[in-house]
């Protein structure tokens, strides 16, 4: 069967809580440039995402028909908007000394992913499918995803190839 839409953005986000597992463990272990790296790799991957969603797939979802009242779509580019703060401030913090600053705005960043992850697994993407059907737009737009994320997922584990 052909990725979907949830099958491979999901997939996306379990790549990108691995990427902030590994930066947690450096951050934790006082590896400052470890950290940053991991920062950067968590940066690009998160980037793409919100890039994929913003650009491809939630204009083409409202043009299939959001149901606006909930705005759903906003909500979400409100919490992209939100963690990429923590993101930029994670920079400086990672670099810096105040420990308490940094654990906590890891601890800030990991709660609004999970949260905002679980959102867009349990009702977004799902609303996204059945809009899907009425939707050449979005039809086309899941063989398009699925081959912008899968060119450097390592195609045994279905995780990050060792060298992206
Ligand atoms: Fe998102």
């Amino acid at each position: 069967m052909n990725p979907s839409v949830t099958s491979s953005l999901t997939l996306d986000h379990r790549r990108l809580d691995e990427s902030l597992a590994a930066l947690k463990r450096c951050a934790a272990a006082g590896d400052a440039a470890g950290a940053l790296a991991r920062l950067a790799e968590l940066r690009r991957g998160f980037d793409r995402h919100i890039r994929i969603e913003e650009e491809w797939l939630f204009p083409g979802f409202v043009r299939a028909g959001e149901p606006t009242a909930a705005a759903p779509v906003a909500v979400m580019c409100a919490e992209h908007r939100l963690m990429e703060e923590l993101l930029t401030s994670l920079a400086g913090l990672l670099a810096g000394n105040d420990a308490d600053a940094r654990m906590r705005t890891l601890a800030d960043l990991t709660a609004h992913l999970l949260a905002h992850d679980g959102k867009e697994e349990r009702i977004l993407y799902p609303m996204i499918e059945r809009a899907a059907s009425g939707s050449a737009e979005l039809q086309a737009l899941a063989p398009r995803i699925e081959a912008e994320l899968a060119a450097d997922r390592d195609p045994q584990s279905g995780s990050p190839a060792a060298s992206g």
